[in-house]
């Protein structure tokens, strides 16, 4: 069987495990051959591959980022390619296409089946809100290094009395926030699913204040936006879901409250920080269980498939499924601490 794999779209700690466990399966145990297109998609239409052999994969298992490197989508060129797919096909001499990706890549990955391509998805992203999985791979990495972040915070906001306003990844959906927020013990929790009060919050600071507790961190969402008058600012814009955005929402908030609260206030971005750098234990694994389980599934021939974890278990759901609606932190989620806003 001749396999392709790619990585598309925004990087992910443990993008790695999955192409070295991809060539593991494949080649060492099941004779396969395998190409990896070079920056996701892009690599695809231009024909631009090179043969992935249990060499080319030496070593990478703990590394972040991806070897074949990503980029990306254009949806007018894939468009284009999913109306001559079988020129696509023929071209490429591919038996199985294994694309590995977030919301878009998989949103692609479902035009290519749907126009015939004999593809397997496997999830990836550190947002963690891809409905058809209970987790993704890079998110346990993303929540690990942003909890490090707010205990780090915590040592230096106390010796100085000050508010640490740190704002992570997540745009949509706040489970990074929600979970390193309670990992690393931050005061104020703000996610996108639910807008944020900064009375509230200025309350919650002040108690601890008056408790004899000098320093408050607060956990941001990227995507978290502030109950509407609850913070005089301009307009955020609109996205594609209606929903109004913020950008910088973790500067802002630190100004408001060093205005109101008459405290010094910190922001700390952290950015791609959170992408970046080696997986965690349990992103590896979970990684390398998806790579084995996407050639499983080609040999099978279970294609307009993707890998999805249910449980302790890895099965297959219908790429379909996978970005119907995105996984955001539902209610009963938000109540287990008191700490969300
Ligand atoms: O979807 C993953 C993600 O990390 C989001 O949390 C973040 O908003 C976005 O990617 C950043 O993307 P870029 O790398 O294009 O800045």
């Amino acid at each position: 069987m001749r396999i392709g794999v790619l990585t598309a779209g925004g990087d992910c700690p443990g993008l790695n495990a999955v192409i070295r466990s991809v060539v593991h399966r494949a080649v060492v145990d099941r004779n396969d051959e395998v190409i990896g297109f070079e920056d996701g998609f892009k690599g695809l239409l231009d024909g631009r591959y090179r043969r992935l052999d249990i060499d080319s994969v030496s070593g990478i298992l703990a590394r972040g980022g991806t070897i074949l490197g990503s980029a990306r989508l254009e949806r007018g060129r894939l468009r284009e390619a999913c109306e001559n797919s079988e020129e696509l096909l023929e071209r490429l001499g591919l038996d199985a296409l294994i694309p590995i990706g977030g919301e878009g890549t998989l949103t692609a990955a479902r035009m290519l089946a749907d126009a015939g391509l004999p593809v397997v998805g496997v999830p990836k992203t550190i947002d963690n809100d891809i409905s058809a999985t209970d987790r993704t791979f890079g998110f346990d990495t993303a929540v690990t290094v942003a909890t490090e972040a707010i205990d780090r915070l915590k040592t230096t906001a106390e010796s100085h009395q000050r508010v640490m306003v740190v704002e992570v990844m997540g745009r949509h959906a706040g489970w990074i926030a929600l979970e390193a927020g309670m990992a690393g013990g931050a005061h104020g929790i703000c996610v996108p699913e639910r807008p944020f009060q900064v009375d509230d919050l200025c309350k919650m600071i002040e108690d601890r204040f008056a408790r004899g507790k000098k320093f408050a961190v607060v956990c941001v969402a990227e995507g978290a936006r502030p109950a509407e008058g609850s913070m005089p600012y301009e307009k955020g814009r609109i996205d594609q879901y209606g929903h109004e955005r913020f950008t910088g929402i973790g500067n802002r908030l630190a100004i408001e409250l060093e205005h109101r609260l008459g405290k010094e206030a910190r922001p700390v971005i952290l950015g791609h920080v959170q992408r970046g750098g080696t997986p965690t234990a349990y992103d590896r694994v979970l990684a390398t269980r998806f790579g084995w389980h996407a050639v499983e599934a080609a040999h099978r021939g279970d294609f307009g498939m993707m890998t999805a974890l249910r449980g302790t278990e890895i099965v297959m759901a219908p790429l379909a499924d996978a970005v119907v609606e995105l996984k955001t932190v539902p209610q009963d989620r938000m109540d287990e601490t008191e700490a969300v806003f």
